[in-house]
């Protein structure tokens, strides 16, 4: 099935023509610029410009940077404060004239790499971890994802742990990569403490640097970069909408 994935980022929200039998992207990956303030009105017409530039009318999948239940937003770490408990996914569909369908952006990038990169047919515990402005997580327990998980905001060393070794931090303490990477080894080592995974993946921007701090990081569980990188999170949203979208529309 096609569906239109949009990963909705702080800088940015990106959006490509995903064929979900495939996992792959078809045609080109367009982004616009998420506008300041980033408050639920002005992104839902960032949305709607974004439908409109693929010329789209199907169902929409969309990775979002906050704890999402049930189309609700719960939680506003890096987004607009305005955001909490907005109904987000009525708010985009009314909006976009499409049906949209909204998760968390790190489960969206997981579950994308569980059915197509480098966690497919793994069993027990997988978790994926995406390195960007935030630190984003998603865990998967023989295949299933717990939604929701929000561990980049575990504190580590007083300070919430995407405030100490998220990418933007890299950035903006001018960190080199050996000394954020034992950062963020130590941060791995705490959910390795507390989940015990199999395997875990990384994606974001840096994960495609993953090369210039594997050797600082010591963790039990082989570490690995996502196979789809920065597209994860377009092909998961897609994913998912593909799972809610009701039977009759699929046919
Ligand atoms: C948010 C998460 C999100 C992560 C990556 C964090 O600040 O709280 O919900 O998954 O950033 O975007």
């Amino acid at each position: 099935m096609m569906i239109l994935g949009v990963d909705i980022g702080g800088s940015g929200i990106k959006g490509a023509i995903v064929d979900t039998d495939t996992g792959l992207i078809v045609g080109e990956r367009h982004r616009i610029p998420t506008p300041l303030p980033a408050t639920p009105e002005a992104m839902a017409e960032t949305l709607k410009a974004l439908v409109a530039h693929f010329a789209w009318q199907g169902p929409v999948g969309c990775g979002f940077p906050a704890t999402i239940h049930h189309g609700v937003v719960f939680t506003a770490a890096n987004i607009d404060a305005s955001w909490v408990n907005v109904d987000a996914e009525t708010l985009f569909s009314q909006t976009s004239g499409c049906p949209c369908y909204l998760l968390n952006d790190a489960d969206a990038a997981g579950l994308a790499e569980m059915r197509f990169g480098v966690g497919q047919d793994k069993e027990g515990v997988v978790m994926m971890i995406t390195i960007g402005t935030g630190l984003g997580s998603a865990i998967f327990v023989n295949g299933h994802l717990h939604p929701n998980t929000e561990l980049g905001h575990l504190k580590m060393k007083g300070r919430i742990a995407e405030h100490y070794c998220s990418d933007a931090v890299r950035q903006r303490e001018d960190l080199g990569w050996k000394k954020w990477g034992r950062r963020f080894s130590r941060y791995l080592q705490r959910l390795e403490f507390l989940f015990n995974p199999d395997l875990i993946i990384l994606g974001g921007g840096a994960s495609q640097k993953l090369a210039n701090f594997q050797d600082q990081l010591f963790t039990r569980a082989p570490v690995v970069a996502a196979q789809s990188l920065n597209q994860a999170g377009i092909i998961g949203a897609a994913l998912y909408a593909q799972e809610r979208v009701p039977a009759q529309a699929e046919a």
